[in-house]
């Protein structure tokens, strides 16, 4: 009988540290063994902002707590990464839809415990007056924020310019207070588009807004501001 060679008794122990690491990465990983692939606590966030909305035609019946939809990923509007299971993308855009699929409610803050967002659309629902929570500002990685046509009210968080990421903002026809200070935008450096549409902007210093492209409405209050083409330095 041959005995096993010092050289294959490496070869069996880094095999063994190997599967040791392959089974302690996998401990960590989101995916169960049913493969559902749903981080628990982004499912829990979601449901929270559900509990906040009417959703009378069943839009997000696909979002529950039941053993059969324990899938975020595949859930209504929802997208995880690939290779993270972090949701990174919610589109809850009503403008596809026909209109009584609307949905109506409060803007939960849960909703912005989901870091990992690159993409959110929450365009064309009825968020009843609600303020944009100061929380927002968690959204570090975000690239694109719709909320336009929201029926949000109350002023534009500051924390909106610590989403150093965002390439397209449109927060156009809501209800928002008027705004004194954008100089803040000018941090977000790759910023393409910004949309801030029937917002006055009668207070925003003159100098500062030159840089926007804005056409003032015929009563002076409002102004329709569309596209910053360049990085704005002040
Ligand atoms: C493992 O889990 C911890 C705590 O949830 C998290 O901070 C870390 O990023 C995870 N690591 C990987 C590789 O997913
Ligand atoms: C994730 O998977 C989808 C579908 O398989 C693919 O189209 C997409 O390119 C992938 N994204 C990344 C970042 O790998
Ligand atoms: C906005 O919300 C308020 C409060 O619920 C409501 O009275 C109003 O009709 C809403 N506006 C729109 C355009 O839906
Ligand atoms: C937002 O940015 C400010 C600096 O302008 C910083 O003090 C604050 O901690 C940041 N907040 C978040 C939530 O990142």
């Amino acid at each position: 009988m041959k005995i096993l060679g010092a050289g294959s008794l490496h070869l069996i122990y880094a095999l063994l540290v190997l599967l040791h690491m392959q089974t302690s990465i996998g401990s960590n990983s989101t995916t169960t063994d049913d493969g559902v692939k749903c981080i628990k606590s982004e499912r829990q966030a979601l449901l929270a902002f559900k509990q906040g909305l009417v959703d009378e035609h069943g839009r997000l019946s696909s979002w529950g707590s039941e053993e059969e939809k324990k899938n975020c990923c595949e859930w209504e509007g929802v997208q995880c990464g690939n290779t993270t299971g972090h949701i990174t993308m919610l589109d809850l855009a009503t403008n596809s839809y026909d209109r009584h699929f609307i949905l109506r409610g409060n803007l939960s803050p849960s909703l912005f415990e989901l870091q990992y967002l690159i993409y959110l659309d929450l365009s064309e629902n009825n968020f009843k007056l609600s303020h944009i929570p100061e929380s927002i500002g968690s959204l570090n990685k975000i690239q694109h924020l719709d909320l336009y046509y929201c029926n949000l009210s109350g002023s534009l968080p500051t924390q909106l310019a610590n989403l150093t990421s965002l390439q397209y903002l449109n927060l156009g026809y809501n209800n928002f207070n008027s705004v004194k200070n954008l100089e803040r935008l000018s941090r977000l450096s790759y910023l393409q588009y910004l949309y801030l549409n029937d917002i006055d902007l009668s207070k925003v210093n003159n100098v500062w807004l030159r840089y926007f492209s804005c056409s003032p409405w015929s009563n002076g209050q409002q102004f329709d501001c569309f596209y910053i083409p360049m990085v704005v330095q002040l």
